[in-house]
């Protein structure tokens, strides 16, 4: 696909188009993967930052979020739980928090690892120093989510304070490819500021980066941020970037992310319909998920894991999609 070709389907509103856009994405999504949905246990471990990201609401001048840190026993905890329930990856995701050393994470890790030798381990915990991210891998995790959130330089500067760079974020990318994890990179779709010409680039960064996994959803404004008053991204707009990777990086996991069923009621099915094939059911202790507010509205259900997770199952079978529990790595290219 050309540079037009792609912008043309960012910017259509033509109902056929984008429809034949989502089977073309399905076509390839079933090739590769057939009706498989893949399952990762989210555990949200701390919602400290010391990022002030202008979009997100566990940003450190968000004075007014209670904030909370999960010890290693919880973690433990919530992966035992995750366990029961058939889970084979977890993926510890958490703000930019300097309580959480490298020592402390690849103690947690380590600890992890020793119980649960054949899961995959996904981090998820930001910007750090390749050693860092070495550390972790020894440690044995295998996997890094790290969304790269614009890949233009102009509109990173727009989403970000300055001591933030989109060539660090790309550093540290590179660096953990290198290292050898399996690597997530991402964006959001309609975040304030985002020209077509931005989403292109953050497809063509994908193209570039081949990442084994790629999250994107849609830009949901948190009242106590600076873009608290900003519209919310579009639901067509995220199913048609989730469509373009898929066709672009056939091979890529893509989650269906909550963000997806926050803007929409069915959002998460029709994010496997444009092409996502992995959930990422919460395995965070209830008390502690509201305050993971990274935007408004966010599903905070007080049912127990247990009971979510089986709904969300059942929900993934009546869409005409397989749950499959294996960890399921990335293919090897
Ligand atoms: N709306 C949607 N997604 C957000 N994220 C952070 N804040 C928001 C928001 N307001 C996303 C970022 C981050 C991921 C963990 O959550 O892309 O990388």
């Amino acid at each position: 696909m050309n540079d037009d070709d792609i912008l043309k389907i960012i910017t259509t509103e033509n109902n056929d188009d984008i429809e034949s856009l989502f089977a073309e994405s399905r076509k390839a999504r079933d090739e590769v993967y057939g009706k498989r949905v893949f399952f990762r246990g989210l555990i949200e471990m701390t919602n400290y930052c010391k990022n002030d990201c202008y979009y997100c609401g566990i940003r450190r001048s968000n004075k007014k979020l209670m904030r909370y840190r999960l010890s290693c026993e919880e973690i433990l905890a919530c992966c035992q739980r995750g366990n029961g329930l058939g889970i084979k990856t977890f993926v510890l995701q958490g703000g930019e928090d300097p309580f959480f050393t490298s020592g402390r994470v690849a103690t947690i890790v380590s600890a992890i690892r020793h119980d649960f030798p054949n899961h995959a381990i996904t981090l998820s915990v930001g910007e750090r120093t390749q050693k860092d991210y070495e550390l972790f891998f020894k440690a044995g995790a295998n996997r890094f989510l790290l969304r790269h959130e614009t890949a233009s330089h102009e509109h990173y500067s727009k989403l970000h304070p300055s001591n933030m760079t989109l060539n660090n974020r790309k550093k540290c990318l590179l660096a953990l490819k290198k290292i050898g994890y399996q690597v997530g990179a991402g964006f959001m779709a309609g975040t304030p500021f985002q020209t077509p010409e931005n989403l292109l680039a953050d497809i063509r960064f994908l193209e570039e980066l081949q990442p084994e996994m790629a999250g994107i959803g849609p830009f949901i404004p948190q009242a106590d941020t600076p873009f608290g008053a900003y519209p919310q991204g579009n639901l067509i707009l995220s199913l048609k970037m989730i469509a373009l990777t898929r066709i672009l990086l056939p091979q890529t996991l893509i989650p269906a992310v909550t963000a997806m069923s926050v803007i929409a009621p069915n959002g998460r099915e029709l994010a496997l319909d444009a092409g996502a094939n992995v959930v990422m059911p919460n395995l965070s202790p209830i008390a502690t998920r509201k305050l993971y507010a990274i935007y408004n509205n966010k599903a905070s259900t007080a049912e127990e894991a247990a009971e979510t997770f089986r709904l969300l199952y059942e929900k993934i079978i009546k869409s005409g999609y397989m749950p499959d529990m294996s960890r399921a790595d990335a293919l090897a290219v």
